[in-house]
């Protein structure tokens, strides 16, 4: 029996194909010589390709090592010891240790919980963004574990009253190929920094690679992210060969999509269990807390990995990945079975 793995909100699927056939033509440059980019005036190949796609400057486009990465270096850049980042209160679990690894203070705003699913609630956040006068802000859309974006016009009224202050938009769960909203965005404002992640939508965990296009006053951020040595060079490539593949993905979502549709139907039925909407690659389920522990037993026994979630107030929640149909199917009869 094969474990299915929906517990760290991986793309199942793999990646288009085209990814591989960079290791099948390996050119020896990637391997000997460090990045060459600069011989043609520029930083890298991924981020001249972005900043192509993105119609912005290369100097707006910085990569890293997986979202991640990014999320790193900007606290390191922009928060001091005893300075406060604002983090929403369910959120990946990493977002409120980053405050520590400066000496910083870690403020939650809260997700309100709507009938099908989570929302921002924008008075609410500037409410207590007035109050607490944030250093850095994280906006996680969609958000992990909620599932749940924040509108165009919510992000514009928060980020019309946070002028001052730096705003990382972490956008690793987007899920379509319009990059429109993200230029208009760090175009006008100038402390904003959009992340995004080669991790879920393209199915490249492994690659590390994230990348975030930034405002224009976060020259600092741009210095600290360059690498006068280049970046890693398969990465690169194999990042572009996504890139050039949209169909592949567009049919994944397509996929992924109408499965979400199953789960909120059919889990949805289950006495006691709510699906919430989600715009992610994972949908989050709330049960009767006395079945997590059986459930997870008998998930475990047929080797299916879910995440059973065990914070203060999100603890009879699961949140499930959604991988492929073959998979999707096997997860939703094997709760069913277990429900019933
Ligand atoms: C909200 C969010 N941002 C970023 C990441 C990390 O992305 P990356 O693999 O690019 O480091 C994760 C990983 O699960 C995540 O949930």
């Amino acid at each position: 029996m094969e474990t299915i793995n929906l517990h760290r909100n991986e793309n199942n699927y793999g990646p288009a194909p085209a990814c591989y056939d960079v290791l099948k033509m390996p050119d020896k440059n990637l391997f000997y010589y460090y990045s060459q980019a600069y011989k043609e005036g520029i930083k890298s190949i991924l981020s001249k390709r972005l900043a192509n796609d993105f119609n912005i400057d290369e100097d707006r486009v910085i990569l890293g090592y997986g979202a991640e990465d990014i999320l790193k270096q900007l606290v390191q850049c922009y928060l001091g010891p005893g300075q406060k980042l604002m983090v929403p209160s369910f959120s990946w679990w990493y977002y409120k240790k980053i405050a520590d690894e400066v000496d910083g203070i870690n403020i939650e705003y809260p997700l309100s919980k709507g009938e099908d699913s989570f929302y921002y609630d924008v008075d609410k956040i500037l409410f207590i963004i007035k109050k607490e006068k944030p250093k850095l802000v994280l906006i996680s859309s969609p958000n992990n574990p909620t599932g749940n974006s924040l509108s165009g016009e919510d992000l514009d009224l928060i980020l019309t009253e946070l002028k001052d202050t730096v705003v990382a938009l972490d956008e690793a769960y987007w899920s379509n190929n319009n990059n429109d909203h993200v230029t208009n965005l760090v175009n006008k404002f100038p402390n904003l920094v959009i992340i995004r992640s080669f991790s879920k939508y393209y199915a490249l965990a492994g690659i590390r690679i994230g990348y975030a296009i930034i405002g224009q006053n976060l020259t600092k951020l741009a210095g600290i992210a360059n690498r006068y040595l280049g970046f890693n060079q398969l990465s690169e490539e194999i990042a572009i060969a996504a890139l050039d593949s949209p169909e592949y993905y567009e049919d994944l979502v397509a996929k992924m999509n109408a499965d979400k549709e199953s789960y909120y139907k059919e889990l949805g039925a289950l006495p006691g269990f709510t699906v919430f909407k989600s715009d992610a690659n994972f949908v989050l389920v709330e049960v009767p807390k006395q079945i997590m522990e059986p459930l997870k037993e008998f998930l475990t026994k047929r080797e299916i990995i879910i995440k059973f979630m065990n914070e203060e107030v999100l603890n009879s929640h699961l949140r499930i990945t959604i991988g492929t149909q073959e998979q999707n199917r096997k997860v939703i009869d094997a709760i069913k079975e277990f429900a019933y």
